[in-house]
Formats: structure tokens, sequence, C-alpha cells
């Protein structure tokens, strides 16, 4: 049984058919015993591949633990009886539009996702937790997973912390950084038990093909230029997602209601690196004649591109003893290896990057 959600009999996850979401799913499935409800809203980035895979492998059991609720969090009423329907004593609210790209073309479904999804979630959690039992009462927690976008963006020295000021730059970021805000306030304010996490970019198995390490993967396997955004040099803080995981799961056990926690495992490195080792694992993994890397482009920078992030993770690591399992080289071997032997999967997604 994952070490501290033994207490808990029913969970809600937000955005589990999304790729953090998936392998979160994956793992409560295994490792515990817990009902557990997705509600999701299937967008264009959702897949359940990986939890039905999960269900097969553990049979009817499994069946019976797991359900999906086709909700759109945007939407008050559907998020209301999702909410009754699932009867939570832990939510982790995950579900969130997460492509910069995407919310500098179309704002709005950020706006609605992210701030009025996230309202419409606190509205309905709170009503539901103020029914609760006592006892039920004491276990309610509500974590609201965010990101280190919300700080916005670094030179050379410094790291976000728990302390630093929210500057967000993106339509993406701007709308996170408000989600946090009305989480923190309804802790304020209502009394709702939340906690708040600020994670690293995340890398891992069924992500969707638009972001970074799997856009890469996908189109050197097509043999096409992979778009490397102004000279590659912005520095991203990367973390294997089953690291995040753990680090969400300690959270819940271990964190301070009202409290946030900075997420990352101190492994910086610029864009061209990235593409550069993911091209030297293929040369290994799949040769072809050239190395990869003659397929390396530069393309037109995204605008107001955040130069560097950085995590300062000692709350969570001396507050709650977590540390990251996995090396960023060796997390990246076994992911470029999952999309290899996953590539019919990977191919199949639909990609917007150029
Ligand atoms: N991926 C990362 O590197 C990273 C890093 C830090 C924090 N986060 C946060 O973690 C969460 C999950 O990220 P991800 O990478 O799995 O994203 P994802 O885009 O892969 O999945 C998000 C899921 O949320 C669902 N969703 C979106 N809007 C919804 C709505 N209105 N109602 C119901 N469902 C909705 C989507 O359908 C999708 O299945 C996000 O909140 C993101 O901000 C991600």
């Amino acid at each position: 049984m994952q070490k501290g959600l033994e207490k808990y009999k029913r969970i809600l996850i937000t955005g589990g058919a999304g790729f953090i979401g998936g392998n979160l799913i994956k793992k409560l499935l295994l490792e515990t015993s817990l009902e557990i409800y997705n509600l999701d809203k299937l967008g264009y980035a959702s897949d359940v591949t990986v939890i039905n895979d999960c269900l097969t492998h553990i049979g009817r059991v499994g069946k019976d633990r797991y359900k999906l609720l086709k909700t759109d969090l945007s939407k008050t009423n559907e998020t209301k009886k999702a909410i009754e329907k699932a009867n939570p004593e832990l939510v982790i609210h995950l579900a969130a539009e997460s492509h910069v790209d995407r919310s500098i073309d179309d704002p709005q479904t950020f706006i609605d996702s992210n701030i009025q999804g996230t309202y419409n979630l606190l509205q309905a959690c709170l009503n539901h937790y103020n029914k609760l039992s006592i006892e039920r009462k004491k276990k309610f927690k509500f974590l609201h997973v965010s990101t280190d976008e919300v700080f916005g963006s670094l030179s050379a020295k410094y790291s976000f912390s728990e302390y630093t000021r929210y500057d967000p730059r993106s339509p993406y970021s701007a709308t996170k950084a408000a989600s946090d805000h009305l989480v923190r306030a309804w802790y304020h304010t209502y009394n709702l038990p939340i906690l708040i996490s600020n994670c690293g970019n995340n890398f891992g198995p069924w992500q969707y093909p638009e972001k970074l390490i799997p856009t890469i993967i996908k189109k050197a396997i097509k043999n096409q230029k992979i778009p490397i955004y102004g000279d590659g040099s912005n520095i991203r803080d990367w973390i294997y997602v089953d690291d995040h995981i753990d680090a969400l799961f300690l959270i819940i056990s271990k964190g301070a209601i009202g409290e946030s926690y900075c997420i990352g495992a101190n492994q910086e490195k610029t864009n061209i690196e990235v593409a550069s080792e993911i091209c030297f694992l293929l040369d290994k993994f799949r040769p072809l004649e050239n190395s990869y890397k003659r397929l390396l482009t530069f393309v037109e920078d995204r605008p107001g591109h955040d130069l560097r992030y950085s995590i300062d993770s000692s709350k969570i690591k001396n507050k709650l003893g977590w540390k990251p399992k996995y090396t960023f080289l060796d997390a990246l071997k076994l992911t470029v290896d999952w999309y290899l032997e996953n590539e019919n999967w990977l191919l199949k997604q639909r990609n917007k990057v150029v």
C-alpha cells in the first residue's frame, strides 16, 4: 500500500486522463485499494490507454475500484454533480489546459478551465466538505497541483522557492497563478484544507507529443526537422514523472495544511542539451547512417519565452524527507526506450507543433 494513503477510501483525481494523471492513477491502481474517481473532460491531450491497460492487468477487482466521470470543470452544475457522485475524502486537482503555445493562441480556453474550472471545483468541494461527517472531515484534503512557471523567468542566479513572488508571463502561467491564489483564498477564507505543489518540467511515458521531449522523439522517428525555439538556450529544471508523483503522495501524507511545496530534482538543462541527449540515445538505440542531430533546426522563438526555471526544493526535502529517485540521464533513457517501444501510440497522437 502506498504509504500515507491508507486512511483514505475514496479519492478524486481531476485531469486523470492527462499525462501526469494517467501515471498517477496507474500507481494508485497498482499500489492501493482506494476507490478512484477520474474527473476529466477528455480533451485533445487525454488518453486513458495507460489506465485501461492497468485495469486489464489487475482484472475485475480493479474495474470495480475505478470510475471515469466525463466532466468539464468549467461547467458549474456538471462539476457539482461529479463531486456528489465521487463523494471523496481526498482530491488531487491536476486538470488544466497545460500547453503554453496553445495558451498564446487561445487564452480563453485556459481562463475557462484553469480559473473558472478551479473556482467551480473549489466551490463544489467546499460544499461537499461542509456536509461531511466529523470523522471524514478530519481526513479531507485538497491538493492543488501547480507549476514553477507561476514564478516567471530567472536570470543565471537564484532558484524559485515557496517565498518567490508570483510573476507569471504567459496566459498558461497566469491562469495557473490565478488558480493557486484561489486555492489559497479558499483555505484562508473558508477553512478548506488545501495543499499546493509547484513542480518543474515533467517527462516520462504517455506525454502528449506537443511537449518538448516527446515532440523531439516523434520528429526524429519520422525523420523530420526537430524544432528548437530561439537558440536553444532556455533552461528548464527537469523531473521524471514518477518522482513528481511520489512527492505528491508525500505532501498528502505529511504536508502542513495551507502550505505550498516546490518540487524539483535539481536537473537544469538547456533545450539544446535535452535535444542533443535524445539524439545521442536514438543513435544508440535505433542507429541510422547519419546522426539524428542533423535534424535539429532552430525556429523563431516563442513570444515571452521564459529564459530559465530552477527550483529550490529544500523545504520538501528537509521537512518531508523527499528526494528524487531518478537522475535525468537514467530517466531519459527509460523515456526514450518507452516511446520507441510504444511507437504506434506516439505516431497516432495529433501534433500541433511545427
Ligand atoms: N507536465 C508538466 O511538466 C507539469 C509540471 C508542473 C505542473 N503541471 C501541472 O500538472 C497538471 C497536469 O499536467 P499534465 O502535463 O498531465 O497535463 P495534460 O495536458 O497532459 O493533462 C491535463 C488533463 O486535464 C484535463 N482537463 C483540462 N481542462 C479540463 C476541464 N475544464 N475539465 C476537466 N478536465 C480538464 C484534460 O482533458 C487532460 O486530460 C496541470 O495542472 C499542470 O499545470 C504539469
